[in-house]
């Protein structure tokens, strides 16, 4: 029974898609693929017959339309998203309309921006004693944020934060984090396309973030990274520490 599979095409590098979501691809009749986001070197690895739609010009409608007339042909149907599709994805209207018709899926994860991002720097966001917590979050834009998510009140946490689908606001994201309780010297990054070859990352803080986005004309696909894991202060894991003992280690 052929079946819908939804794929994380992973950050950008084409080498970053899991090894199941490669074998999904090079096996599907269709693809249809996030063409303002994923990779299309992607593309590269799909069987020469293999019918190719850029999602970027349908609306939900077409896009279901071509699923459920490609399983009804007994065909295989990828559904390729960038990063990971649990992320600002717009999975789940799509598997409520294949619900409603009796549509098998199945889904296979990617790798998000944000973890692409946190390896193009080679950072944790979880350093011991500084944060061990990561708010993932966006400003609201033509899609609106529930008012109890605003960044303010994320901001007064002071752990790891990466914002998504804001660059383009920069100054008004900066302002808010400091409304909400960062420091004016909260170090802070912007990643641009990270993991392709044009990825650009900056580093400063939260006073001079905004200037350093504007001169390298950064609009878009890119995330802005706050909190103290970006900065000079660290402690060493429990884990790795000598005098430690656990299960594995006596
Ligand atoms: C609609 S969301 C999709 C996120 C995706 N599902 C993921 O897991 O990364 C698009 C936003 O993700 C971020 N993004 C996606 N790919 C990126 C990359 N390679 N580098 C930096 N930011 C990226 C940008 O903030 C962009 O505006």
């Amino acid at each position: 029974m052929s079946k819908v599979h939804f794929v994380g095409a992973g950050p950008g590098d084409k080498e970053l898609i899991t090894l199941r979501g490669y074998r999904l691809l090079s096996e599907a009749d269709i693809v249809i693929y996030a063409g303002s986001l994923v990779n299309p070197e992607l593309l590269e690895y799909c069987k020469e017959d293999c019918e190719i739609y850029n999602s970027a010009v349908m609306d939900l409608e077409e896009i279901i339309s071509v699923m459920e007339e490609g399983v009804k042909a007994g065909k295989e149907v990828v559904r390729l998203q960038t990063g990971d599709f649990s992320i600002y994805g717009s999975i789940r209207e799509q598997v409520e309309e294949l619900n409603k018709c009796n549509i098998e899926f199945d889904c296979t994860p990617g790798v998000s921006s944000f973890l692409g991002a946190s390896s193009a720097m080679g950072v944790e966001y979880t350093v011991p004693e500084v944060s061990q917590s990561v708010i993932i979050t966006r400003m609201e834009g033509r899609t609106p944020v529930p008012s109890r998510e605003s960044i303010e009140s994320f901001a007064a946490h002071q752990t790891s934060m990466v914002i998504f689908l804001s660059v383009q606001e920069i100054e008004k994201v900066v302002e808010r984090l400091v409304e909400g309780g960062y420091p004016t010297d909260t170090p802070a990054a912007v990643i641009y396309k990270a993991t392709w070859p044009d990825e650009k990352v900056l580093k400063g803080t939260l006073s001079d973030i905004s200037k350093k986005v504007r001169e390298n004309g950064i609009k878009k696909t890119a995330l802005i990274m706050v909190g103290k894991f970006l900065g000079e202060e660290y402690y060493n894991s429990k884990l790795y520490d000598k005098d430690f003992v656990h299960e594995y280690r006596g």
